[in-house]
Order: C-alpha cells, then sequence, then structure tokens
C-alpha cells in the first residue's frame, strides 16, 4: 500500500531494486533516455531521487526537487555526477553503491589488460573485416604479462582486488595511495610508490581513483611520456582520469604500448581518435555490468532509500570530505 512518499528513478533500476520501492512508495521514471529537461519535469515533490553516473545532481535538480527531497541514491559507486556541496546545502542524504562491484570492476580491468597487453582488439577488427590471410609469426606481437610489473593507482577496494587478481601472473606490484595498505603488502609483497616511480616503473598502469579536481587529467601527455614504451594503459576508474587526445596521441605515436578503457570524459562520446588509434581494447562503461554486481547495486539503491524514508541511517552514506 502506498504511503504517497514519492520517488523519482531518473532513468532506470532494475527490478532487484525497483520492486522493493513499488511495494511502499509512489515510484516514476524517466526511462533510459530520459533527456535533462525530462528529469527536471519529474523531479518536483520528489522525497527520494535515484540517479545514476549519467545523471548531474546540481543545484537546479535539487531546486527543481523541492525541500521536501531526503535523499539522492547513486545506482554506482562513483559520485563524480553528484553536487555533494549542494546536496549538503539542501539537506539532502546522498548514498551510493560500494563493495557488490568490487569484484566486477575488477574483473573487467583484468579483462582489458590482457586485452589490450595482446592487441586482441586490432586482431579481431581484421579477422572480421575478413582481412586474416593466415598465421603470420611477425602479426599482432603482444605483450606478455608474466612477471610484469602492475602499477595500481588508487588502492582501494577494486584497485586491492585487481591486485590481487592479477598478482597471479607473478610480477610486482607497487602502487599509490594515501595511506599504506598493510593488507595488499603482507598478502602480495606490493610496494607503496609515488606516482611517478609507478609510472616510471611500471609495465602496467591501471587507475583505480576517484573523479576529483586533483585527479583530473592525471594522465596527461607528461605523464605518458614517463610511461614504458611497452607499457599498457588500463581505465575504468573514470574518464577524467585521462587526457585523451593526449593518450591518442601518445598510441598513435608509441610513446606507450597499449590502452584498455572502460571510460570517456564525455560519456557517451568516445574521441573518434581513440576509436581509431592502434592497440586499443575499447568498453562502453560497463565495469559493474554483472547479473550480480548490478542486482545487488539496485538492492542497496532500494535500502538506502527505504532506510532514509523511514526514518533510519542509510547503509551506505556519502560523506562531505
Ligand atoms: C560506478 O559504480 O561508479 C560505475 O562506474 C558504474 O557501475
Amino acid at each position: 500500500m502506498s504511503n504517497n512518499k514519492r520517488v523519482v528513478v531518473a532513468r532506470l533500476l532494475l527490478p532487484a531494486g525497483r520492486d522493493l520501492l513499488e511495494e511502499k512508495f509512489d515510484l516514476v521514471d524517466g526511462g533510459l533516455a530520459a533527456t535533462r529537461d525530462e528529469v527536471l519535469a519529474l523531479v518536483p515533490g520528489a522525497d527520494a531521487l535515484v540517479a545514476d553516473p549519467s545523471v548531474p545532481v546540481d543545484e537546479q535538480l535539487l531546486e527543481a526537487a523541492g525541500d521536501q527531497l531526503a535523499v539522492v541514491a547513486n545506482y554506482a559507486v562513483g559520485f563524480d555526477n553528484i553536487d555533494l556541496a549542494a546536496c549538503h546545502e539542501h539537506g539532502v542524504i546522498v548514498t551510493n553503491t560500494p563493495e557488490v562491484l568490487t569484484n566486477a570492476t575488477a574483473e573487467l580491468a583484468v579483462t582489458l589488460t590482457l586485452s589490450a597487453a595482446r592487441n586482441t582488439s586490432d586482431a579481431e577488427r581484421r579477422l572480421r573485416r575478413g582481412e586474416w590471410t593466415g598465421w603470420d609469426p611477425a602479426d599482432f606481437i603482444g605483450f606478455e604479462l608474466s612477471g610484469a610489473t602492475i602499477g595500481v593507482a588508487g588502492m582501494g577496494r577494486i584497485g586491492q582486488r585487481y591486485a590481487e587478481l592479477m598478482s597471479g601472473f607473478g610480477g610486482e606490484i607497487l602502487y599509490t595511495s594515501r595511506e599504506v595498505k598493510e593488507g595488499v603488502e603482507v598478502k602480495l609483497g606490493a610496494r607503496k610508490v609515488e606516482f611517478e616511480k609507478l609510472l616510471e616503473a611500471s609495465d602496467v598502469v591501471s587507475l583505480h581513483l576517484p573523479s576529483l579536481p586533483a585527479t583530473r587529467h592525471i594522465i596527461d601527455a607528461v605523464a605518458l611520456a614517463r610511461m614504458k614504451s611497452s607499457a599498457v594503459l588500463v581505465n575504468t576508474g573514470r574518464g577524467s582520469l585521462v587526457d585523451s587526445e593526449a593518450l591518442a596521441e601518445a598510441l598513435e605515436s608509441g610513446t606507450i604500448g597499449a590502452a584498455g578503457l572502460d571510460v570517456y570524459e564525455n560519456e557517451p562520446e568516445v574521441p573518434r581518435r581513440l576509436l581509431e588509434a592502434p592497440r586499443t581494447a575499447l568498453t562502453p562503461h560497463i565495469g559493474s555490468a554483472t547479473d550480480r554486481a548490478r542486482d545487488e547495486m539496485a538492492r542497496l539503491v532500494a535500502l538506502n532509500v527505504l532506510a532514509v524514508l523511514e526514518g533510519s541511517a542509510p547503509p551506505n552514506p556519502v560523506s562531505l570530505e
């Protein structure tokens, strides 16, 4: 039975979460194709808003929603689409979906690492075009990961899981982090280093950093020039971490060896130069795209909304740092 609280899903929430909310609240959604104007038209009177990485939650949206808005539940672990300060000003709680997508995202980072290192994208492209002319001992020569030094930029949950999976290749693990991560140091023999050192010494650099003003274009032309000419860059974090033009240039000129990317600066746009760059494995922001992760994310969204609208503390609040 409805108690007339209104939950607005800006785009789409999978049934694992949606069903829990529909039992108790009036729920409306914008659908996957909802435009900004449509979302703005949907939010007035919302008690809860379910957003996702493609939905900017800013002052304009909060004002349009109105003072009753109690919670913005982001259907993602990252929350760079949300103006936390504005939410704080409006007294709106923000929540996210940590942990449940750690394995899925780390596994995609491993996939992209392998795919970029072995240049499967160019090889598959040629094969699909019918241009494969037979086994060639000198063609599509990749980079072997066994014994490779793996650089993990950002040792949060996903970075740690990636390090753990990549440790199977038997090479050294270097990492950057604000604090020493004793777990990975003891378990994997990982070593904390400065970012510059990580760039210079690693055969693979995988980015697991949040999108912040301080991390914007942390991989720029200068950083790329520091990397080995055989190095593989992997980004499953956020597009803003990498200067796409500089990366395209580095791939074209051979400044670095290869790249595996799941995220882009202005999604869903992908710069043409990156689409055409050699030795580049690309996926469309599918880090968390497994049944288990996406269902659990939807369920967490619902549990956070339920908690706030029923007057208790949500399980996954995001704090304004
Ligand atoms: C996240 O959760 O932040 C991902 O980018 C979407 O799954």
